[in-house]
């Protein structure tokens, strides 16, 4: 079994792609003898791509309104038990200042889909950060939009777009999205692609009802939307939602989720989550040792932090945002990597 494992590894360190079959075979043969095989390759196609550098976001949270229901989310609308907020646009240019002060060049804005956010608002708040800061990178997080809402944000300067697809499984994604629409969320990816977007997918790792073959789902799809960030976290129940009583992800799964995917998209953009660091203290830096590039430090108001609350026990809930800044530098250095506050772009990426 080891020496199949070993060899499926190479085979995906040499090639970047294995079959629906040897993935599956290789996460069900993965164990505590073997995990560091593929850990190893992870790391090693890294750094031949990206080098030993972890890129830093400033993350906004900027609204946890939403209209959405996804069972597993702690802002889903029927949520009556959150205290709902939105900061003005001024609140969030001071933020995108204090993130440049402390050396920040990419801000993420996120919110839940909220519709008070229209077109024009948003240009309005993209053009007012690209205006002060033309070169930094400005990357939107607020769900699904029209292809025209989309591209107008883009033509107004957004550079980036997260947009987790959740889960490739097309049934596990009904079961969890009741008011979702699998095939819009997968056209919006290729929307924002086709536009000019640097497109952030992702999924969660450990949903209730996930299995082995849901998740190769999940590496088959990234493998062939080919997104330039793919955000992989493991899903964390939250106490008003219908899924409070469900165990959260495995740190080790998200960890093989993670080299995996480093090594299928290479130069990948590969987040070290918040939501791993919320299961184990030393979750971000395991996923950074597994081929994880990129950390996204909160630059939220503090008095908004605990409000944004996607799913219980998240970290940094109470940390300023230079404590976070430091503490997220020092971690990164323990365990002898560097970080880099530039773009860090994709290297497939040019603007058009
Ligand atoms: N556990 C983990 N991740 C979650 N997200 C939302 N709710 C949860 C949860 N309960 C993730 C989703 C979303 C991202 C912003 O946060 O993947 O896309
Ligand atoms: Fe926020 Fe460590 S990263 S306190």
């Amino acid at each position: 079994m080891c020496k199949v494992i070993g060899e499926l590894v190479e085979k995906l360190y040499k090639y970047n792609s294995l079959s629906k079959e040897e993935l599956i075979y290789l996460i069900k043969g993965i164990n505590d003898d073997n995990k560091e095989l593929l850990i190893e390759a992870a790391n090693r196609t890294r750094i031949e791509h990206y080098g030993n550098k972890v890129y830093m976001r400033g993350l906004i949270e900027f609204t946890n309104y939403c209209k959405r229901n996804c069972k597993y989310c702690g802002i889903r609308v029927a949520n009556k038990n959150l205290d709902r907020y939105r900061l003005t646009k001024e609140e969030i240019i001071q933020c995108v200042k204090n993130g440049k002060t402390l050396g920040y060049s990419t801000y993420v804005l996120q919110g839940g889909e909220d519709s008070y956010f229209d077109d024009e608002k948003m240009v309005e708040i993209i053009k007012a950060i690209k205006s002060m800061y033309p070169q930094d990178a400005v990357t939107l997080s607020i769900g699904e939009r029209s292809y025209e809402s989309y591209k107008k944000m883009y033509e107004a300067g957004a550079d980036r777009y997260l947009l987790r697809h959740e889960t490739a499984s097309r049934k596990l994604y009904e079961r969890l999205h009741p008011d979702g629409d699998y095939d819009n969320r997968v056209r919006c990816l290729w929307n924002l692609k086709e536009i000019g977007y640097q497109v952030g997918a992702g999924f969660m790792v450990g949903l209730p009802g996930q299995t082995t073959e849901d998740l190769v789902e999940d590496l088959l799809f990234i493998k062939k939307l080919e997104p330039h960030m793919c955000g992989i976290g493991p899903f964390i129940p939250h106490k008003d939602t219908p899924y409070r009583l469900e165990k959260h992800g495995r740190l080790d799964d998200v960890i093989i989720m993670l080299a995996i995917t480093r090594l299928l998209l290479p130069n990948v953009l590969l987040p070290a989550t918040t939501a791993l660091g919320s299961i184990s203290d030393k979750g971000r830096e395991k996923g950074i040792k597994a081929g994880a590039n990129v950390v996204m430090p909160n630059l939220s108001p503090i008095n908004v932090r605990d409000k944004y609350s996607l799913y219980n026990n998240k970290i940094c809930t109470g940390d300023e945002a230079a404590e976070c800044r430091r503490c997220i530098e020092n971690r990164i250095n323990n365990i002898g990597f560097d970080i880099d506050l530039g773009r860090g772009d994709n290297l497939n990426w040019t603007r058009g």
